[in-house]
């Protein structure tokens, strides 16, 4: 318990409990993107990829209680990280005191509407009556305009999260060389735009598109 306090404490320790969470939280996320493109072939290919993820019983709620674990310790220590940045200590988590892209500056505001979009989501989906399939949820949630076009907001933030976050967290993991470290960024930066491009479809057709997962 000491050790994992010390961990907690540290500032190398908080670092390296970000870049896990936010690899975890990146693998998650390539996962549930995966899942989703099954809009993109129709309303049964979707509800048959539903169905299957909820036919893995409780391996699933054993997977829901991990992320959530991980979600918390992320949002945790990114709230521990922004209080000492914020009593002005001169060095920062997992990028050097030169890189302040706009990404890096805007990582508490974005990461602030990535929770407040989670909330809102499981709201949506997770929490919501299982009275009709997914697909029709999908469609309805995302096809009513103030619903839809908060989830391209919400979504455009994720896309800058993660744009800074991979990078931060190919750095947190050693891979940071003079000749290599443009190389990493724009690798993130473009492994963040497909990503969130992929995501924002969803919403946009719904929004555009009769036929969308009918
Ligand atoms: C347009 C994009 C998205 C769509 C259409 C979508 C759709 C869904 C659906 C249908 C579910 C419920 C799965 C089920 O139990 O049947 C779900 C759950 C969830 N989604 Fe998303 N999602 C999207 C984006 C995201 C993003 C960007 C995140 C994270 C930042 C996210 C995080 C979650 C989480 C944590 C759950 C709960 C996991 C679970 O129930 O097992 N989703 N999503």
């Amino acid at each position: 318990m000491s050790w994992f306090l010390s961990v907690f404490q540290s500032s190398i320790g908080k670092k390296y409990i970000m870049a896990l969470s936010g690899a975890c939280l990146s693998f998650f996320l390539m996962a549930h993107l995966a899942g989703n493109t099954f809009s993109f072939l129709g309303k049964e290919a979707y509800n048959s990829y539903a169905a299957h993820l909820h036919s893995l019983g409780g391996f699933i709620h054993v997977l829901e209680a991990c992320l959530a674990l991980v979600f918390l310790a992320h949002i945790l220590t990114a709230i521990l990280l922004f209080i000492d940045n914020l009593s002005a200590r001169p060095t920062r988590y997992a990028v050097s005191a030169t890189d302040r892209s706009w990404s890096a500056s805007t990582m508490p505001y974005t990461g602030a509407l990535i929770l407040i979009f989670l909330v809102v989501h499981l709201l949506n989906f997770h929490f919501a009556s299982k009275m009709i399939s997914t697909a029709d949820q999908v469609k309805t949630v995302l096809g009513n305009p103030p619903l839809g076009f908060f989830y391209l907001v919400a979504l455009s933030g994720l896309t800058l999260h993660i744009s800074h976050g991979f990078w931060s967290l190919f750095q947190s993991f050693g891979a940071n060389h003079p000749q290599y470290n443009r190389f990493l960024q724009r690798g993130g930066l473009s492994m963040a735009v497909i990503l969130g491009a992929l995501f924002m479809l969803i919403p946009l057709l719904a929004l555009t598109t009769d036929g969308f997962l009918q």
